[in-house]
């Protein structure tokens, strides 16, 4: 969604929240802002567009002053303008930015719009900059109006404010959305996660729900929403300080399909104990208590819980669900024949997941927590805490994330199959080597970038595509429309192989590309058949297999192979293709294949 930086005490305001700004881009790029305070006036800059914009606009015009905060805007409330990014300001007095939804927010408008004040945007945040100072007007100091203005406002947040009437200090709040506050040399700034602050501090404060806070250049003052002071310690985070880039490649998305051995190798790894057994980093006891699990996730992360329930059922032998985390709590779900909830989040920020999360355990659930940045709301959160060690994962659209969490879900149905007898200790061995042995496979998978390039360009040219698979690649087929739709706008559908029978098959016409995902699995021959009755109605199929399943269609119009692999293994090695097909289709297409349109990369909005 969007990302909010602030600084307090540094010199050097301008520049360093622009750096900040420039490490949370990828959690909204449609326009961005800084503003800074400096003997007494609040200097702002705002521009359309990326965040280069804005680092033109401050070239050209630099903001002195050594408080100031700053934001990038992925747009909800009120269209792509200059007058709609933050930060915004209110009498020239109070200047705030926001990240979530003021979801009372017309009420609140309405009633100061009665009162005379006037404002400048569309957005529902504007608010917050006028009810600082109708309470300033009122004669509430900080923390008063801070507590006043959290008693009235509804929906997710994190804010940061900044006031003429003090000079010396930021306000800063949160409810579901993060936020955390960074401890430097003289100096504390804000941001939306830690990594925004890695260049200047690793000494991080993370508020928690219905904080707020005063923070001054040598001190910071947390608050419960009731105004009690709170002690929130402060803690040292891991996150790499050197500033994550492209490293030569054309798109984050590039390296990230390349960091994908790396990615799995990592996560298998933080899997594994000093004996070299897998052991999902949980006790056989705490194992053994998981009597049935609902799984809750969004997007790419759900596809990935759909897969491990093909594992976790198979091999462990326990009732497994996955949700739509935006779906979950509002359906009112039945959850007594679950012990666990597993909430899988490569940003760990994810609100819907969250939210979906916090429904399960109050509903007494366990949770378990999937993340890929440590830290994050849901990993501080969760009882049990499974990570991904893929890196940073900038582009908006999932890759490494993906591989690395179907890894670890993999590792976690072996280690929980162990624990609960369901099959014995070689079993667990061989499959745990089968697993080590996929970093090496993906990396031969990561050659097919020639070979798919011809494809992806005949595929540019089409409207619309098919994704089909059967067992685990059935929801890989989802993930590779999703892959495709988001990154080059081609509109793309993924089905159940054996599904197409029962309806989608009327949707194939002469020359429709169908991108087929096979395995030498048990349903192999099942999945074929499928294939040659689209192939017979005019389909293109374009089969992602490995070498030994490549006989079954012989009917192929394009052939991608990946080197044979056990069947447990083979949505995690076919999805390589898939993420390379859609990047190179978006290639082609010229599309922003980092920033897609209407996309961001951390959804902290339900
Ligand atoms: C698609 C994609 C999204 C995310 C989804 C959940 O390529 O990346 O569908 O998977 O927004 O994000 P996380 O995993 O951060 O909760």
């Amino acid at each position: 969604m969007c990302g909010i930086v602030g600084a307090v005490g540094h010199d050097r305001c301008g520049p360093v929240l622009l750096d900040a700004l420039k490490r949370l881009e990828y959690r909204g790029y449609d326009s961005s802002g800084i503003v800074t305070l400096h003997e007494g006036q609040i200097d702002l800059r705002r521009a359309v567009g990326k965040l280069v914009n804005l680092e033109t606009a401050l070239a050209d015009q630099a903001l002195p002053g050594s408080i100031g905060i700053g934001h990038t805007r992925w747009a909800t409330h009120g269209g792509v303008s200059e007058d709609n990014a933050h930060p915004h300001v209110a009498s020239d007095r109070v200047s705030i930015v926001h990240n979530g939804i003021i979801e009372n927010h017309r009420t609140i408008r309405a009633r100061l719009e009665s009162a005379g004040h006037k404002f400048a945007s569309d957005t529902d945040s504007e608010v917050l900059a006028h009810l600082f100072v109708e309470a300033f007007d009122a004669g509430l100091d900080a923390v008063a109006a801070t507590q006043k203005i959290l008693a009235e406002i509804e929906g997710a947040y994190a804010f940061a404010a900044m006031a003429t009437d003090y000079p010396e200090q930021l306000i800063v709040a949160r409810n579901a959305s993060p936020l955390a506050v960074g401890i430097g040399e003289g100096a504390c700034y804000i941001g939306s996660d830690a990594i925004a602050l890695a260049h200047l501090t690793r000494k991080v404060i993370y508020l928690k729900d219905h904080d707020f806070a005063l923070i001054s250049a040598d001190h910071v003052a947390v608050y419960q929403a009731d105004g009690t002071p709170a002690n929130r310690e402060a803690v040292i985070v891991a996150a790499s300080p050197g500033m994550v880039d492209k490293g030569g490649y054309r798109h984050f998305m590039e390296k990230e399909i390349y960091e994908q051995p790396d990615a799995i190798a990592h996560s298998l790894a933080a899997m594994t104990d000093a004996d070299g057994q897998l052991t999902a980093t949980m006790s056989t006891e705490d194992l053994r208590a998981i009597t049935g699990i609902v799984m809750l996730a969004a997007g790419t992360s759900h596809y990935a819980t759909q897969i491990a329930r093909y594992w976790i059922e198979t091999l462990a032998k326990v009732p497994v669900v996955c949700e739509v985390a935006s779906e979950y709590r509002y359906r009112h779900p039945v959850t007594s024949a679950y012990s666990t909830a597993l909430a899988i989040s490569q940003s760990g920020e994810s609100l819907d997941t969250l939210m979906a999360m916090r429904h399960a355990a109050s509903s007494g659930l366990h949770t378990i927590g999937l993340v890929n940045v440590p830290g994050s709301t849901i990993a501080r959160e969760t009882d049990f805490v499974l990570p991904t060690r893929a890196g940073p994962e900038i582009g908006v659209a999932s890759t490494k994330a993906f591989t690395a969490q179907l890894t670890v879900l993999l590792s976690f149905a072996v280690a929980l199959a162990k624990a609960k007898g369901s099959i014995d200790a070689e079993r667990a061995a061989q499959i745990h080597q089968q697993i080590q042995s996929l970093p090496g496979l993906v990396g031969r998978a990561l050659t097919l970038f020639d070979p798919i390039r011809p494809i992806a360009h005949a595929l540019s040219q089409a409207r619309s595509a098919l994704y089909l698979g059967r067992g685990t690649l059935y929801p890989l087929a989802l993930e590779g429309a999703l892959k495709l739709k988001e990154l080059s706008y081609i509109h793309a559908e993924g089905f159940a192989s054996g599904e197409m029978k029962h309806g989608p098959i009327a949707l194939i016409e002469e020359g429709l590309p169908v991108v087929a995902l096979l395995a030498a699995d048990e349903v192999m021959a099942k999945a074929s058949s499928n294939l040659r009755e689209a192939a017979a109605r005019g389909g293109q199929i374009i089969l992602i297999t490995e070498e030994r399943a490549v006989h079954e269609v012989d009917f192929a119009d394009a052939v991608i192979t990946v080197p044979n692999v056990d069947s447990l293994l083979a949505p995690i090695l076919l999805a390589v293709p898939a993420q390379i097909l859609a990047y190179l289709t978006a290639v082609e297409k010229g599309t922003d294949v980092d920033q897609p349109r209407n996309l961001a990369k951390s959804v902290t909005v339900e």
